[in-house]
């Protein structure tokens, strides 16, 4: 998975950004509809709106296409991802020094050593929750560092309990399931990820896509607030 997003992005076009994060619908990028769903989700989850003075953490943050749509509510953001091509494309395209910018670290490495962690009051991982080889140390650490974090959204997580309704019946070895380095990464059940959470601080909530969503079947999106 690690080598996907890394080397796998640089085979579409410099400004598929979409394509690039591999968010495309039978190989076509998804609709705006959908961003515009996806957009509304995290402000929701996060409390931002527009003028909004939080500063984002954005974990696994990819090209930035998707956090940029977010900086009219930010007064900062900081966007980290381990592939270096992703961020290249963030910090050509979408950064904003000073205000908006982006990092290649991993996200393991960074929670766990940067040193300016309280200027940050919200995080977002979307998309990347499920490919952590250590979620729960993930949830540790930014409980024990990361004092002044009001919420966490964790976005797009894939359903244990919906694998069914996704492979169509033909659901892929166990082994696969539950593999942070498979293409969809770890499946878990909502009760796994309150375990996960209350374990490591956090109370989690969860919400779900609109029905026109394209992974509202499987999908589901949790917010996580200190305990
Ligand atoms: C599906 S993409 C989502 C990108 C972006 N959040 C978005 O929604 O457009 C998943 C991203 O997580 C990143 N990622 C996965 N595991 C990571 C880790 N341990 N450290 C940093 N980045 C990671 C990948 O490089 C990839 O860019």
């Amino acid at each position: 998975m690690e080598s996907d997003y890394k080397d796998a992005a640089k085979m579409v076009g410099e400004k598929d950004y979409w394509a690039q994060v591999k968010r495309t619908i039978n190989g076509r990028p998804m609709a705006d509809s959908d961003i515009a769903m996806i957009i509304n989700a995290i402000s929701d989850g996060l409390y931002l709106h527009s003028g909004g003075q939080d500063n984002l953490l954005d974990i696994g943050c990819g090209n930035g296409a998707l956090t940029s749509m977010l900086y009219p509510s930010l007064a900062s953001m900081l966007g980290i991802d381990y592939s270096e091509y992703l961020i290249s494309v963030a910090k050509r395209d979408f950064e904003d020094p000073g205000h908006f910018e982006y990092r290649v670290v991993a996200a393991e490495e960074y929670i766990e050593t940067a040193e300016d962690v309280l200027r940050f009051n919200k995080i977002l991982m979307y998309g990347c929750f499920a490919y952590f080889a250590d979620a729960g140390g993930v949830l540790r650490t930014l409980r024990k560092r990361f004092s002044n974090v009001e919420r966490i959204f964790l976005g797009n997580l894939p359903d244990l309990a919906k694998a069914e309704d996704f492979y169509y019946g033909e659901i892929p070895p166990w082994g696969e399931l539950r593999n942070f380095d498979s293409k969809i990464g770890i499946w878990r059940t909502e009760a796994e990820i309150s375990t996960l959470s209350a374990e490591a601080g956090w109370s989690a909530s969860f919400s779900y896509m609109p029905s026109g969503f394209y992974a509202s079947h499987y999908r589901y999106d949790v917010v996580l607030t200190p305990v």
